[in-house]
């Protein structure tokens, strides 16, 4: 039997929603991940202190009994140096969507008018507050990402000081962005490390492999692999966990967004173990993410061995990634 073992992993890109959901599927991160960095993407969006504090003492709430850092996030739009500076202890990043581009993000920015956005991004510059970024343009659904290129190029120069993080890459023009710009990082998720269209769309419709942005060609997903295997260490895992109830997935006009929070840490362990780079795992987990956000958890370790998991077929109206499949890594125990 093979064993590995985890120090503070952490999820640097969730979707933990609110209310009946948050207090269902909050739990399933906090069991396993040490922390993690969450989304603003509610409706109405995370866009006040008062909010940011009220959602994150929720977060907290529903995982009374695991230990767990909550990271949370501000909802971007044109702010004054004054909020920041006011928000900035409550907060370790600022998320940007553009409007419209997936769930719950029509209040994003409009128009990327880098001049109406300068007084913001170089308040954040100043306050060393990092920015996230859903990186695709509203073009062609294969091109979306590949498109967004400028804009990343226009951001990373003008605000050289500025932190970016490219959320979710999917594509091998975002992975060479990493070595353009110093200021540039990336999260990659599972599944993206694993899908590629075909497995979405190829044969039989896959409701519960559709995301945002959607999976992309061999040749990307490999560039992908190249980096995450290789812990890049501009590079971490961020799961983009993404829990849409059952029928908003199977239903026609299928929710976007893929639930792999309870699984993550087990398939990447089978993932990075079968190209036998196992030993990189911890720096793509957390070690990164340590280094690049600042962040200091507190200490939890994850034990995992080679023994199959069989993935349930829902976690209360959820179903995640591969559910009912049997997979060869398994949690042991956590301390
Ligand atoms: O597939 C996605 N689902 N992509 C996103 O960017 C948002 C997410 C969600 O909130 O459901
Ligand atoms: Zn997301």
């Amino acid at each position: 039997m093979k064993t590995h073992t985890l120090l503070m992993p952490l999820d640097m890109h969730l979707h933990l929603r609110d209310g009946i959901m948050l207090e269902n599927i909050a739990p399933l991160s906090a069991y396993s991940f040490s922390g993690a960095l969450v989304m603003p993407n509610l409706v109405p969006p995370v866009t006040t202190k008062q909010n940011i504090i009220a959602y994150k003492k929720r977060i907290l709430a529903s995982v009374a009994n695991d230990y767990f850092e909550v990271y949370m996030t501000l909802f971007y739009q044109n702010y004054s140096k004054e909020f920041l500076e006011d928000v900035e202890d409550e907060i370790l990043a600022v998320k940007l969507y553009p409007a419209g581009i997936t769930t719950n993000s029509k209040e994003g920015v409009k128009s990327f008018d880098i001049e109406a956005m300068r007084p913001t991004l170089e308040a954040m510059s100043e306050l060393n507050i990092p920015l996230c970024v859903h990186g695709e343009s509203h073009g062609f659904v294969m091109d979306r990402e590949t498109e967004f290129m400028s804009i990343y190029e226009q951001l990373a120069e003008n605000f050289p000081n500025l932190k970016i993080i490219m959320e979710h890459i999917t594509t091998k023009e975002a992975v060479q962005m990493l070595e353009r710009y110093e200021n540039l990082y990336a999260t990659i998720t599972l599944h993206h490390l694993l899908l590629t269209l075909d497995d979405v769309v190829g044969g039989k419709m896959q409701p519960h492999l559709f995301c945002k942005p959607i999976a992309k060609r061999p040749q990307d997903r490999e560039a992908l692999l190249q980096v995450a295997l290789n812990a890049h260490p501009k590079v971490m895992f961020g799961s983009d966990s993404a829990p849409h109830p059952q029928h908003e997935k199977e239903s026609s006009g299928c929710a976007a967004g893929i639930f792999t929070a309870p699984i993550a840490i087990q398939m990447l362990c089978e993932l990075f173990d079968k190209f036998d780079a196992l030993e990189n795992l911890q720096d793509f987990i957390s070690d990164n993410a340590q280094r690049i956000y600042g962040i200091c958890p507190e200490f939890k370790e994850v034990r995992l061995s080679n023994t199959p998991f069989t993935i349930p077929k829902i976690y209360n109206t959820v179903v995640p990634m591969y559910a009912n499949e049997t997979i060869g890594w398994s949690i042991d125990d956590i301390s």
